[in-house]
């Protein structure tokens, strides 16, 4: 298994729609586990595959957070939401794509996603709390959608350009 570097915003690989899994091949399945090392690693509780510069609709998560608690690592191929509650709920929001920059997002508090297992087996589930938040985060990514797309787009310029710093700074660091 190996660790992947993570994409930082502004990236074109971020912003394009990501390819539907037709062939669930070994090689997909070695990039998942990649995926949650990369992910444990950053620490972080959800990744999608464009993050890693691979544009196929692949995401990782794991929300459990209570210490001591068993992890619960997640892999879904070809997620879909096919079902959205009205009510919705708030939650501060951050992403390995844009470090140290959080905001408050809406959405459904409730969503059933559709995906496929690393088995191929289709699997179907409904989120809440955290878990709903994250799958829809990172189900945005493989449209090609950032959080900060739910800003104004103020906000969205300042922590752009606050981004294209932090990049410029770190590879004048590993020069
Ligand atoms: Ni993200």
């Amino acid at each position: 298994m190996a660790l992947h570097p993570i994409l930082i915003h502004p990236d074109p690989r971020l912003k394009k729609p990501s390819d539907p899994v037709t062939d669930l091949s070994d090689d997909l399945r070695r990039l998942a586990d990649d995926m949650l090392v990369t992910m444990y690693d950053a620490p972080g509780i959800g990744l999608a595959a464009p993050q890693i510069g691979v544009n196929t609709r692949l995401i990782v998560m794991d929300c459990i957070k209570e210490e001591g608690a068993a992890p619960r690592p997640m892999a879904l191929f070809n997620p879909e939401v096919i079902a959205a509650s009205d009510d919705t709920n708030v939650y501060e929001e951050g992403c390995l794509s844009i470090p140290e920059i959080y905001a408050d997002v809406t959405r459904p508090r409730e969503v059933t996603v559709r995906w496929i297992d690393r088995d191929g087996v289709a699997q179907e589930d409904t989120f809440d709390g955290l878990w709903a938040t994250c799958v829809q985060h990172e189900i945005d990514h493989l449209d090609g959608k950032l959080f900060i797309d739910y800003l104004s787009p103020l906000k969205r310029q300042l922590i752009t350009r606050k981004m294209v710093k932090l990049k410029r700074d770190r590879a004048r660091d590993s020069a």
